[in-house]
């Protein structure tokens, strides 16, 4: 047998010949071609070498004696500019886009599903943006749990070790750390990539940003100068995943491989490969991965000696399950696939944050915005050498995302907050997915919908966010909706992409917060601090003024995804839909877990890598432990 992807392994296997630095590690991580090379079998197949599968890998290689292989999509980057860099866009190279089915919500249009396709996945090409939930969205996932009376002992303590994790980190009371485990959970967010506050853009834009602080206090909202405490409400600043020695991106290949390869002989890599299939025993167990090579076409197989590893992506890793025979039993059998267990929460579920682009321009405004990069060469030159020189200017930052952001409860958006969570409580949940679904499902979505209407009672929490970088374009994302979509594939060929569907505000009332959240967002523009700088709507435009017309407007141009689909193999209860239980294990079959976006139950109100980061880790732990 002979294999025709590419391979990279670690320094150790070429030692022999050389002895390897960092950098001519990756000079040596050469591409081999024969399939000799990788072992028979490996104690773990990790499924997407992402920013969890990388994680993972890492931890569990630790120990010299397990043996991890890494099975990836995408290639190596070439850590060029437009990786490094953060003000430079990462290449169209490193991303797999799909779209979404029309969604009814956005008037028949669809929507992107973006994901990056290369080591590292999303931590690659990401925004960068790196903020940590609050402690009730930790909480909730808790609580999905614990409604459930079967749910006792190990079990449920091992979701609050989510919880713990974070708490550690933010003094939340309660929270302490567990003495049998070697490292503390507040490590498990630090995740070892490097953050750091930046000094603001250059000088200009400064000001421009203290008019963001200043805007939204003049209209009754707070600047929270410790968004990391438990809970992120108001005006803040959001850190990025930047090398603090030379502000360029840090991502889970720089911190979860380079730093560890060639230390690593166990530690094996294979790029270029799209897994296909997971393969089960009798007994249900895991024992093995397929994967085509995207270059031949050709496919292999590998097994694992202890445990299968999903970490393909919210957005991919449904598919794999599905295609492997562990999902809706109707939907399998109608593809003729044979059911190794049933499990109708496969692929539904489904989250993203629907997002609104409104474009604004400042009269009164004539210094340097992120603008220039695009409109004026020579600014662009100078501040790319000030980069490269110094380490500082609107390099530093990713394009357009900024790095303030303004985080806000329901009742900060809108005086009609109660009638919309009234009208919300009103709606049955059933109504709202496909007919005849099976009824764990509808159980599983009642109970988040009753815990998310909850916390939009709740001053705590933020459903909407703001984010600003002194550029034209302000986004407006919802962090918790009500609406869920699927991930369902409809042929048995592995390359053919499942029909993916955000269900973008299927739940009514998830319009008419975006509707509110337009008008804060407007109110907030037209305070005193904005007009300083002469702020004047270009889009959507003052002709959208009554409700209705905003709704319509929204219909017409948001979007069904701020880049941050979770929950499509959720961890819950089986009897709520669930797919994984806390300790990440799918139901029904052995030695096989998801460690991904996927297993978040409900989408924190955060950007999502710093959560994913944090449940590798945590991922990483169960899987030691549990030997
Ligand atoms: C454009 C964009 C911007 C974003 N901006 C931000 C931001 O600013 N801040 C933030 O916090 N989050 C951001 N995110 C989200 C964040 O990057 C993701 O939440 C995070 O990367 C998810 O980690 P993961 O391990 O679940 O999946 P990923 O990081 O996506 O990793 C999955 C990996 O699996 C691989 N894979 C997929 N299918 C297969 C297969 N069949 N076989 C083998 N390998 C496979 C993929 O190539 C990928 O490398 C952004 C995401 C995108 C796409
Ligand atoms: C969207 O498509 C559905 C099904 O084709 C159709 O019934 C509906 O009228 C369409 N909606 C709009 C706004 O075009
Ligand atoms: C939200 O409004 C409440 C009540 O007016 C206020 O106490 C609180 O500080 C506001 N929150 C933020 C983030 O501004
Ligand atoms: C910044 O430093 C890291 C190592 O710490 C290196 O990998 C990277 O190439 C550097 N970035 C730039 C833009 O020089
Ligand atoms: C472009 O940038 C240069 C260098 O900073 C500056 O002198 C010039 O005024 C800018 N041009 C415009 C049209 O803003
Ligand atoms: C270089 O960086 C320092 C602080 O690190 C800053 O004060 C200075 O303004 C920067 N120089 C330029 C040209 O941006
Ligand atoms: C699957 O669904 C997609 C999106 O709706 C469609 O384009 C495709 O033709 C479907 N494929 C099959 C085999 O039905």
């Amino acid at each position: 047998m002979r294999l025709t992807g590419k391979l990279l392994f670690s320094a150790s296997i070429l030692a022999s010949t050389a002895i390897c630095s960092p950098s001519s590690v990756r000079e040596r991580a050469v591409i081999i071609d024969d399939v000799e090379l990788l072992n028979k079998n490996y104690d773990y197949l990790i499924i997407g070498g992402g920013a969890s599968g990388l994680t993972v890998a890492d931890r569990l290689t630790e120990d010299k004696r397990t043996t991890v292989l890494v099975i990836e999509y995408g290639y190596l980057d070439d850590q060029e500019p437009g990786i490094l860099v953060p003000g430079i866009s990462p290449p169209a190279k490193y991303f797999r886009n799909y779209e979404s089915v029309p969604q009814p919500g956005l008037n028949n249009r669809t929507s992107p599903v973006n994901s990056g396709a290369v080591v590292g996945g999303g931590s690659t090409i990401n925004g960068m943006f790196f903020d940590r939930p609050g402690a009730l969205d930790f909480n909730s996932w808790e609580e999905i749990e614990r409604d459930v009376h079967s749910c006792v002992g190990r079990d449920c303590s091992a979701v609050s070790y989510f919880r713990r994790s974070f708490c550690a980190r933010i003094g939340w009371p309660g929270a302490f750390k567990l003495p049998s485990l070697p490292i503390s959970y507040h490590e498990y967010f630090a995740a070892f990539v490097p953050t750091e506050t930046l000094h603001w853009l250059v000088a200009p834009t400064k000001a421009q940003i203290e008019n963001f602080y200043r805007g939204w206090n003049s209209i009754g909202i707070t600047t929270d100068r410790d968004p990391n405490d438990g809970t992120a409400v108001g005006a803040f600043y959001g850190p990025s995943t930047l090398d603090f020695k030379n502000q360029s991106r840090s991502y889970a290949r720089l911190a979860h491989y380079d730093r560890v390869i060639e230390r690593r002989p166990n530690y094996h890599l294979i790029t270029g490969q799209r897994a296909t299939k997971i393969s089960f025993d009798k007994k249900k167990r895991a024992t093995g991965v397929t994967f085509i090579s995207r270059d031949e076409e050709i496919s292999h197989s590998i097994r694992a000696k202890k445990e299968v590893i999903l970490a393909a992506g919210a957005v991919h890793s449904p598919q794999i399950l599905q295609l492997s025979g562990v999902g809706p039993k109707k939907l399998l059998s109608s593809l003729d696939i044979d059911v190794v267990v049933d499990l109708p929460g496969v692929g539904f579920n489904f989250q993203d944050q629907p997002a609104m682009f409104m474009s604004f321009k400042f009269n009164d405004y004539s210094l340097a915005s992120p603008e220039w990069l695009d409109t004026n060469a020579t600014w662009a030159a100078e501040q790319l050498d000030i980069y490269y020189k110094n380490r500082t200017g609107p390099y530093t930052i990713t394009r357009y995302s900024g790095n303030v952001l303004c985080y806000l409860p329901f009742q900060n958006i809108s005086s009609n907050y109660e009638t919309i969570i009234n009208s919300a409580a009103a709606v049955d949940v059933a109504t709202l997915l496909p007919p005849g679904i099976d009824r764990t499902i509808i159980a599983g979505y009642q109970a988040q919908r009753d815990i998310l209407l909850d916390l939009y009672a709740s001053p705590h929490i933020a459903i909407q966010e703001t984010a600003f970088s002194g550029s034209d374009t302000l986004p407006i994302a919802l962090l918790k909706p009500l609406s869920r979509g699927s991930i369902l594939i409809n042929s048995t060929d592995p390359l053919a992409p499942p029909v993916f569907d955000y269900g973008t505000f299927a739940y009514e009332a998830d319009l008419d917060i975006a509707v509110e959240a337009l008008k804060i967002n407007r109110a907030f523009m037209a305070s005193a601090p904005m007009q300083e700088l002469g702020a004047v709507e270009t889009f959507p435009g003052a002709d959208f003024a009554t409700d209705e017309e905003i709704k319509n407007a929204i219909r017409d141009f948001a979007t069904g995804t701020w880049s941050h689909p979770v929950g499509s193999l959720s961890m819950m209860k089986r009897q709520h839909g669930g797919v994984v239980d806390p300790l990440l294990r799918v139901y029904g079959v052995k030695g096989l877990r998801v460690v991904d976006a996927s297993i978040m139950p409900m989408i924190p109100a955060a950007h999502t890598v710093a959560t994913v980061y944090a449940v590798a880790e945590k991922a990483a732990d169960l899987i030691k432990f549990a030997r």
